[in-house]
C-alpha cells in the first residue's frame, strides 16, 4: 500500500495516525462531494434533502465509519478476511464472511464508473487552461458538455487514462506518494472552493442558493429522495464498499478511531457544503435547472471560469484538483479488491491489478456508452450507468451498511468491540454502542421501508 511501511506480517502499516487521516480523507473527499452532492441535491428539491443527508451522516455514517475502521484494524486483513477473523474470534457464524465479499464487490462496481466521471474532469482541464470557457453562457456551456458526452472515444480515452493511473499507483505505489500528494491537495481544494464561493457571492443569487440549500420544505422530498440521501451518506464517506475497512487494516494500534473518524466526516461534509454554495448561485444566475443531472457542475462552473479574472488558471487548477481528489478516492476503491485477491488467492499484487484492471475497463465501457450510443438502452427507465449507480449506492451500500452494524453490534461481544474501538470514557462508549446497535440499524430500515412507500 502506498504510504506504508512493512510490518513483520508482511502487510504494511500507515506510518502515523496523521497519514491514515490523510488517506481516509483522500478517500472520502472526491467526486461525491463536488460532482454528485450538488446534482442530487438539485434533483431532490434542496433543503429537506440536505437536512436528511446531514442527519444520515451524523446518526448512521459516523458510527459506521468508526465500525469499519475498527473491523479492519482488529482483523488486519482485507474486508472478507477481517470479518471472518472477527467472526471466528467471537464464535459467530462463518457466513458473515459473505458480508466482506459483498462490500468488496460494491467498491469494485463503483470504481468501474467512478473513473469515467473522473475522466470528465481530466478532459475539462486543457479546455479550461486554453481559454475554451471564455464567453460561455448557460446554453453554450450545456452544448460544450453535450458534445463531450456524445463522443464515446473521448470518454473512454480519458476514463482509461484515470483507470491506468489508479492501477499504476496501486501496483507500484511509491512509499509516501499518497501522503505527499494529499498534503497539498486537501488545503488546495479547500482554498479553491472558497474562491469559487466568493465568486458565487458576486452573482447576486447567493441568498437564493442559501435558501435552496438550507430551507427544508419536506413536500419537495420523495421517499425515493430519502433513500438517495442515505445512499449518498454512505457513498460520500466511502462506507460499505470496503475502503475504510481496508485502510483501517493498515492503521497502527492505539490511535483513536473516534476522533479521526469525526475529523474525516467533518472535512467531507465541509467540502460538500462549500461545493453546493459555489454551484447553486451560478445555477440560478444563469437560468439553469437545479435538477439538470450529472452534468450540473460541468455546465455551471465553466461559465464562471469564463468570466472571472484569472479564470483560465483557476479553472485549470480546479479541474486538476478535482481529478486528483477523484484519483485518491479511486485508489481507495481499488484497494479492497486488490487486497482480497492477493490475500485470498495468494496471487501477486501485480497479477491482481491486471485481472481486476481488465474487468474494470470492460465494465467502464458500459458507463461510457450510457451517455451516447446506449443512452436509449434502459432497464426500468435507467441506463447502464444509472442502474449501476442505483444498485451500488442505493441498494448495496445501505444493505452492506446494515449488515455491518448488525455484525459489530450483535454478533460481536461488547467487550471485544470496546477493546478494539479505543473510546476511553465509559459513558461515551455506552452512547456509541447504543447508536451502533439500535439507532443505526433502525435508521437504515426506516429509510428503506419509507422509500418502498410502506409509511
Ligand atoms: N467517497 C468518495 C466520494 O465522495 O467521491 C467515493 C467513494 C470512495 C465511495 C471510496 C466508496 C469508496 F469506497
Ligand atoms: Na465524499
Amino acid at each position: 500500500i502506498a504510504g506504508a511501511s512493512s510490518n513483520s506480517a508482511g502487510r504494511g502499516l500507515w506510518s502515523s495516525r496523521w497519514v491514515f487521516f490523510l488517506a481516509a480523507t483522500g478517500s472520502a473527499v472526491g467526486l461525491g462531494n463536488i460532482w454528485k452532492f450538488p446534482y442530487i441535491t438539485g434533483q431532490n428539491g434542496g433543503g429537506a434533502f440536505v437536512l436528511v443527508y446531514l442527519a444520515c451522516i451524523l446518526a448512521i455514517g459516523i458510527p459506521l465509519l468508526m465500525t469499519e475502521v475498527m473491523i479492519g484494524r482488529r482483523g488486519r486483513a482485507n474486508p472478507e478476511g477481517a470479518i471472518a477473523a472477527l467472526a471466528r474470534e467471537a464464535r459467530a457464524s462463518r457466513h458473515w464472511r459473505w458480508l466482506g465479499t459483498l462490500v468488496v464487490l460494491t467498491g469494485f462496481l463503483i470504481l468501474s464508473f467512478y473513473t469515467v466521471i473522473a475522466g470528465w474532469a481530466v478532459a475539462y482541464t486543457p479546455t479550461a487552461m486554453s481559454g475554451g470557457f471564455s464567453g460561455l453562457n448557460g446554453e453554450s456551456s450545456g452544448a460544450l458538455f453535450g458534445a463531450m458526452l456524445a463522443n464515446p472515444w473521448k470518454l473512454a480515452g480519458y476514463g482509461t487514462l484515470v483507470l491506468l493511473l489508479t492501477l499504476a499507483i496501486v501496483a507500484f505505489g511509491v512509499r509516501g506518494g499518497l501522503e505527499r500528494s494529499l498534503r497539498f491537495l486537501m488545503p488546495g481544494l479547500f482554498v479553491l472552493l472558497l474562491v469559487l464561493v466568493g465568486y458565487a457571492a458576486t452573482t447576486g443569487h447567493f441568498m437564493q442558493a442559501v435558501h435552496f440549500l438550507f430551507d427544508a420544505d419536506f413536500s419537495k422530498l420523495s421517499g425515493q429522495g430519502v433513500l438517495v440521501a442515505l445512499g449518498h451518506a454512505f457513498f460520500t464517506l466511502s462506507l460499505a464498499s470496503g475502503a475504510m475497512m481496508a485502510y483501517g487494516s493498515y492503521l497502527p494500534a492505539g490511535t483513536s478511531i473516534a476522533r479521526t473518524a469525526l475529523m474525516v466526516a467533518l472535512a467531507d461534509t465541509g467540502v460538500a457544503l462549500l461545493a453546493g454554495l459555489a454551484i447553486f448561485p451560478l445555477v440560478f444566475a444563469n437560468g439553469l435547472e437545479p435538477g439538470a443531472g450529472p452534468g450540473l457542475i460541468f455546465v455551471t462552473l465553466p461559465i464562471a471560469f469564463g468570466q472571472m479574472p484569472l479564470g483560465q488558471m483557476i479553472g485549470g487548477l480546479f479541474f486538476i484538483m478535482l481529478a486528483i481528489a477523484a484519483l485518491t478516492s479511486a485508489i481507495s476503491l481499488s484497494e479492497p479488491t486488490i487486497a482480497w485477491l492477493t490475500e485470498k488467492f495468494g496471487i501477486s499484487r501485480l497479477k491482481a491489478v491486471l485481472a481486476s484492471g481488465i474487468t474494470l475497463w470492460l465494465l467502464s465501457l458500459g458507463t461510457v456508452l450510457s451517455f451516447n450510443a446506449w443512452s436509449e438502452v434502459t432497464l426500468l427507465g435507467k441506463t447502464f450507468f444509472d442502474s449501476l449507480d442505483f444498485l451500488t449506492t442505493n441498494l448495496l451500500m445501505p444493505l452492506g451498511g446494515l449488515a455491518t452494524v448488525l455484525f459489530a453490534g450483535w454478533a460481536l461481544s461488547r467487550k471485544l468491540v470496546q477493546e478494539s474501538i479505543g473510546i476511553d470514557q465509559p459513558q461515551l462508549f455506552a452512547l456509541w454502542w447504543q447508536a451502533l446497535r439500535v439507532v443505526t440499524p433502525l435508521g437504515i430500515l426506516v429509510v428503506f421501508l419509507h422509500s418502498l412507500g410502506l409509511f
